[in-house]
């Protein structure tokens, strides 16, 4: 029986690409590209960082993803730099996701996030998309200096709750994300915005939705 619903942040409940789109005037005509490299680099310093044991915390690699991202795109207007932080920090959420939040959080379950984003900028985030009273805690990785997708993480969530694995229904966008729930005993529900094609095929989500309306039908 579900006890808690856990949603991963970025990409899941906050559209990481509504940055870049809300200045891609001042980015440039590849700021679609740009985008693409931030997040995909943001991704690869948390995991590569994590084998190596160096935590930087989740604003610094986002600072540092873009920087690379800005080099990298020719067309990309590095003045941009402190809008898009900017815009970052105080991201807009999917549509549907107060309407679900609050769906859920009339019921008697634990609504929560589980995410790799430092305390700060997901408090600024919940509180720039209004959600703060329909989430009960921001469970960030700052507290283990380790990022998805090492167990530890997740059990932060059983630690936190006092349930068991199969108590919790993880939602993620991310679909390396939902396979590291998957790895330890979660229901899973993979948020698959776009159409990505599945991987991971021996760590297979519960569900797969097209959004998080999904979650309530
Ligand atoms: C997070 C990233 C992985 O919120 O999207 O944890």
């Amino acid at each position: 029986m579900t006890k808690a619903f856990v949603f991963d942040a970025y990409g899941t409940l906050f559209d990481v690409h509504s940055a870049v789109r809300k200045h891609a005037e001042l980015v440039g005509p590849d700021a679609d590209i740009v985008s693409e490299v931030w997040r995909q680099k943001q991704l690869e310093y948390s995991w590569t960082r994590t084998l190596m044991d160096r935590y930087l915390d989740f604003w610094q690699l986002t600072e540092q993803a873009l920087d690379f991202a800005l080099s990298k795109v020719p067309s990309a207007n590095k003045d941009a730099k402190k809008d898009l932080l900017e815009a970052y920090w105080n991201l807009e959420c999917f549509a549907e996701v107060p309407s679900v939040l609050a769906k859920l959080k009339s019921s008697d379950k634990k609504v929560a996030i589980l995410s790799n984003g430092s305390s700060d900028m997901l408090d600024a985030a919940v509180s720039s998309s209004g959600l703060t009273d329909l989430i009960d805690d921001v469970i960030s990785v700052d507290r283990i200096g380790r990022f998805k997708a090492v167990p530890e993480v997740y059990q932060m969530i059983l630690d936190d709750y006092q349930i068991t694995a199969s108590d919790v229904s993880f939602q993620s966008s991310n679909r390396w994300d939902i396979a590291a729930a998957n790895s330890v005993g979660f229901q899973t529900i993979w948020c698959n915005r776009g159409t990505q094609p599945d991987e991971y095929s021996d760590l297979p989500p519960d569900r797969i939705v097209t959004d998080l309306n999904g979650l309530i039908v």
